[in-house]
């Protein structure tokens, strides 16, 4: 379905499949799924960010110096609304410096097609590394139409960090955007007829914010 010509990175740390595990069962309540939604989105952020530029210092601890390195370079996060929200403050707490944009779109729940419903995205792309978060990549379909808007925006860099992949939306990804990253711990078996990922989790919204 799809040939691997986009960058699948599949994350295989241990604590991250613990938490997906638990994000996946349907006994899960909402403040847990919240809770796990947060440690899964620190981990994967931190993989999707290994390779930041970074520049050497010299700090002086109290017993005297030390060399280190500071991350580099401008990193900007943009939530796909509005379950990338439940991933937002994870990033934000190891990238306090980065700067948010944010892209609302809605999906018709018979045709599962995403329409805009807002877009507020920072200027100056064309540097930065962007860390688009979507925690469901299913048919690829709102992923497509955010990744157009970033690089309508002057994007270059578009890392997406999605908790649960379908085979469908990384070849919706792949033909329309080869050169996007996208890191996930897990690809699934495909869709149900309401374009739902098998076995996914659900409906990630819905179980972070108790709606039903
Ligand atoms: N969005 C969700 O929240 N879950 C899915 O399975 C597919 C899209």
């Amino acid at each position: 379905m799809y040939s691997l010509r986009v960058a699948v990175h599949l994350v295989d740390h241990p604590l991250v499949h613990d938490a997906l595990a638990i994000l996946r069962d349907a006994a899960t309540a909402p403040e847990l799924f919240r809770r796990m939604a947060v440690r899964i989105s620190l981990l994967l952020a931190a993989e999707a960010t290994r390779d930041l530029p970074a520049l050497p210092v010299t700090v002086s601890t109290p017993l005297g110096p030390a060399d280190g390195r500071r991350v580099q370079g401008d990193v900007v996060v943009v939530p796909v609304l509005r379950a990338g929200l439940g991933m937002l403050d994870a990033v934000l707490e190891l990238i306090p410096s980065a700067r948010v944009g944010h892209i609302g779109l809605q999906r018709d729940e018979m045709t599962a097609i995403a329409s805009r419903y807002y877009s507020k995205l920072p200027s100056s792309l064309e540097h930065s590394v962007v860390l688009m978060i979507d925690p469901m990549l299913a048919t690829g379909g709102s992923a497509v139409a955010a990744l157009d808007m970033l690089r309508h925006a002057g994007a270059r860099d578009v890392r997406l960090i999605c908790i649960v992949a379908a085979p469908e939306g990384i070849a919706l990804v792949e033909a329309r955007h080869p050169d996007a990253q996208i890191y996930t711990p897990a690809i699934d078996r495909g869709l149900n007829e309401q374009k739902f990922i098998l076995p996914g989790l659900g409906d990630f919204g819905d179980r972070l914010y108790g709606t039903h």
